[in-house]
């Protein structure tokens, strides 16, 4: 596991982009903490490192955003409103696409998830200050070790 201090916003978006930078096409990102521990800020700097240039911002009402990406595409889910598994949802469509996946409160769908993933644990220590696990599974140990 690797770990963070995050005393902003703004470092937190440029951690994002760290992790960004290492992130491929079919990559899949798990974000896990609190409501506004900092899930949907540390999306914004992934986005950056992928050539996003649209503003990422929570998807409220809709469940995926999909964003262009000059490097590659988006899918950011937010999963807190999905209410139990049902047909409408297919996260086949979302992983092992030519995009990168990132998902909020990725225990809704526990029993899918894959095998392998990149997981950021944020916790909110205070107003301005957030701690950042970082934990590869599988392959992507690798890219942990790389941060
Ligand atoms: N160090 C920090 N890192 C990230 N966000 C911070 C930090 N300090 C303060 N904040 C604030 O905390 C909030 C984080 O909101 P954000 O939408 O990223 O949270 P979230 O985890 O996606 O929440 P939700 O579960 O509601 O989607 C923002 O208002 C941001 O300005
Ligand atoms: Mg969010």
């Amino acid at each position: 596991m690797k770990t963070f201090k995050s005393n902003s916003q703004e470092e937190t978006i440029e951690i994002g982009q760290k992790i960004g930078n290492l992130l491929n096409p079919g990559d899949t990102v798990l974000l896990v903490g609190d409501l506004s521990a900092g899930k949907t800020t540390i999306t914004k700097g992934i986005g950056k490192a992928l050539g996003v240039t649209k503003i990422i911002n929570s998807p409220t009402f809709t469940i995926v955003k999909d964003y262009i990406g000059s490097k590659c595409g988006l899918y950011h889910l937010d999963l807190y409103r999905l209410n139990g598994l049902n047909n409408d949802f297919d996260l086949e469509e979302y992983i092992d696409s030519d995009r990168v996946c990132v998902i909020e409160w990725p225990h809704q769908i526990d029993e899918i998830l894959p095998d392998e993933y990149l997981e950021i644990n944020l916790k909110r220590i205070d107003e301005n200050q957030r701690i950042i696990e970082i934990n590869g599974v599988g392959r992507y140990k690798k890219l942990e070790e790389a941060l």
